[in-house]
């Protein structure tokens, strides 16, 4: 049984009155409060997984860069950046985010294959710290952006290492066949065409290989072909002041063992160590996964034939990553069950209508009846950001707690105010509203 908690955190987790709390606050009285579905952080949590990885990382000099795209919820964002973390961003959008939780520009690092005109333009006029660009196509786009607003644009450029993360298919970005960065090999362009970019400056290079990695070998693979990069730019006379580390630091969601923060530190300071550049790393997961949780509620249990179903309020547009890439989540009972409880199998399903939204299959479960509360475990990262509307369902809401209180730090979006977003045009009449 003790099984079925694995993924709940003991620093921040507890049994009160029977029941799953978190942080002191009992999971059912913030279910009483806000509704369900919703998500749930805990600060403590995610302090705790920045500073395990801030200590191992902070001797080596490597800044973090948190990867906003896990969680960039407002709140959660200021509370990194009281911790002084820096930012990953891969669009304006998140920029504004950054910003608005409190991360200076200066700590900004901007990813992403596809930015915008308008998208360089707002990073270079906020003065971040870097963009990485992904192309040549990218470097003359800030060339001539940089030019137009009489600024010098500080840019590393990403390489693609053709490393193989070995992970999910759709969350690899280290081959050759990826769309992300600069093969290696292509580098040799950059000694001419450097010098025509009068308004950019390279001051570094760029990997992110991929997410949720479980062993250290891709990255030993990928940090030690940046170190030869390195060498070699640096022999062709480009001074190579920093290298970004980009971020895939994976996490058990079941019984796996991932690297520890301590093991990542030793493979940058054994590669990198020593090249005299300014590190840093974009991680996103590994800080925010297990500090967050989606609370769902059981409609029905379902007998079928074949199988129960335990049909949960919580939808796949609320959690996409067991419909996108079959990732698991643990699912917990809010209230504890007895020492004997009767265990069966479920598939945990929600309510919509396509057979994608599973959350679990053939799930044993102790027994579950509805109205009871559940948790789907180590779901703080790629959770509510990628949220959406989904057969006409309100925009799930966040909760933060932090020692013994808890904030809704997003409400939840009703359909009625998501219809205000929209408009009917003058020509189909008032019948249209
Ligand atoms: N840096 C760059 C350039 C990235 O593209 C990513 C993630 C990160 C850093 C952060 O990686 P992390 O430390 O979180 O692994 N939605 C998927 C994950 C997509 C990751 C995309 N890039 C999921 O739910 O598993």
């Amino acid at each position: 049984m003790t099984d079925l908690f694995r993924r709940l955190p003991a620093s921040c987790w507890s049994a009160r009155e029977g029941e799953l709390a978190l942080e002191g606050v009992k999971v059912s009285e913030i279910a009483n409060a806000v509704g369900t579905p919703f998500y749930l952080y805990s600060a403590a949590r995610l302090r705790e997984n920045w500073r395990t990885l801030a200590d191992a990382l902070s001797p080596l000099g490597v800044a973090i860069h948190y990867a906003m795209k896990a969680c960039a919820n407002k709140a959660v964002v200021s509370i990194l950046a009281a911790e002084g973390a820096g930012a990953d961003i891969v669009s304006g959008g998140e920029l504004t985010r950054a910003l608005g939780g409190g991360i200076p520009a200066s700590k900004v690092v901007f990813s992403g294959v596809g930015k915008t005109d308008a998208e360089i333009a707002q990073a270079l006029r906020a003065g971040i710290h870097q963009i990485n660009a992904e192309s040549y196509e990218e470097l003359w786009r800030i060339d001539r952006i940089a030019g137009e607003l009489g600024v010098v644009a500080k840019v590393a450029l990403r390489v693609n290492p053709d490393v193989d993360a070995d992970t999910h298919a759709k969350i690899t970005t280290g081959k050759k066949d990826n769309k992300f960065g600069v093969d290696a090999h292509r580098l040799g362009r950059l000694d001419n065409e450097l010098k025509a970019m009068a308004n950019l400056r390279l001051v570094g290079l760029a990997v992110h290989i991929g997410s949720q990695i479980l062993t250290t070998k891709p990255f030993e693979e990928a940090y030690g072909r940046m170190r030869r990069l390195v060498l070699a730019m640096r022999e062709r006379g480009h001074a190579i002041e920093r290298l970004d580390l980009g971020g895939g630091f994976g996490i058990p969601y079941r019984n796996e063992q991932a690297p520890s923060a301590a093991e990542i530190a030793e493979v940058i300071r054994a590669t990198v160590g020593d090249l005299g550049c300014a590190l840093a790393v974009e991680p996103g997961r590994s800080i925010v996964a297990d500090a967050g949780v989606l609370v769902t509620r059981v409609e029905f249990v379902k007998e079928g034939t074949e199988r129960a179903f335990a049909v949960v309020d919580a939808g796949m547009n609320d959690l996409m990553r067991p419909a996108m890439y079959d990732s698991h989540h643990d699912i917990v009972p809010v209230r504890l069950p007895d020492a004997d409880a009767d265990f069966t199998t479920y598939d945990v399903v929600g309510p919509i209508c396509e057979s994608s939204d599973t959350f679990a299959k053939r799930r044993s479960l102790p027994r579950l009846a509805a109205g009871d509360l559940v948790v789907m475990a180590t779901a703080g990262a790629y959770g509510a950001t990628m949220a959406g509307t989904y057969n006409a369902r309100a925009l799930v809401p966040e909760v933060l707690v932090e020692a013994g209180r808890f904030a809704v730090v997003r409400r939840r979006v009703s359909v009625e105010e998501q219809l205000g977003w929209e408009a009917s045009p003058d020509w189909l009449g008032s019948a249209a509203g």
